[in-house]
């Protein structure tokens, strides 16, 4: 299911990252804390343990995460973007990461690399990529994850097409999107518009 969460803070970084003049520094920042807006959202439902501490006054019950049930699986390269805002929220969480890249011509994603944590099926997985377009990547990205036991997976990213959601939402019916816009469609060369170009390239600075 898709949740598009609306805040004017999302709105307000969002607006600074679609401008085509925001430099490297300033986008890749942003796209962390958007990354960090989406999280707390994603995050609603964790499962809290209780303990007993003391404070300086009396002993009392607390409430906490168990981090060791969470992985973050960016989809490089421009999940990475996204990593270091959901890290200063979970910070013992494990970190996997699955390369792939679009076929310029299929639009098709093209897998390099898949790494992630010997116990991931144990875990929520936290999704990264701040583009779903036409829905392949991550799709595939899922399917990766499903096939090595994962039962609980949530896909966070900045900017979803129409077109990505109804894909995912037909395939993965059990996983929820989280993302900070729904943006209009894709142009035919499968871009979002308005979007805001190629994120990895503007995440690494690389045209
Ligand atoms: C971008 C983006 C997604 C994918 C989305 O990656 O970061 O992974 O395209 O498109 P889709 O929904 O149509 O699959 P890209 O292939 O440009 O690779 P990069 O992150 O290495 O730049
Ligand atoms: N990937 C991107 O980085 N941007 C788009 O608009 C579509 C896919």
């Amino acid at each position: 299911m898709i949740n598009e969460v609306k805040h004017p803070l999302i709105e307000h970084k969002l607006s600074i990252l679609r401008d085509k003049n925001t430099g490297t520094k300033e986008f890749r920042e942003l796209a962390g804390e958007i990354a960090t807006i989406l999280c707390y959202e994603a995050m609603r439902d964790a499962k809290l343990d209780e303990y007993e501490v003391e404070t300086p006054l009396q002993k009392t019950k607390v409430n906490k995460i168990n981090e060791d049930r969470y992985a973050f699986v960016p989809i490089l390269r421009a999940g990475m973007g996204m990593t270091q805002g959901i890290e200063t929220l979970i910070p013992n969480a494990k970190i996997g990461v699955i390369g792939l890249y679009r076929n310029e011509e299929t639009l098709k994603p093209v897998k390099y690399y898949y790494k992630v944590p010997r116990d991931i099926a144990d875990r929520t997985v936290i999704l990264l990529d701040p583009m779903l377009a036409t829905g392949g990547s991550a799709i595939d990205a899922i399917s990766m994850l499903k096939e090595d036991g994962v039962k609980d997976i949530k896909f966070l990213c900045i900017i979803a097409a129409p077109e990505g959601i109804k894909r995912i939402e037909e395939i993965h019916p059990d996983v929820e999107v989280y993302c900070a816009k729904i943006d209009e469609k894709l142009n035919d060369i499968g871009y979002i518009l308005p979007g805001l170009g190629d994120a990895g390239d503007r995440i690494f600075g690389t045209k």
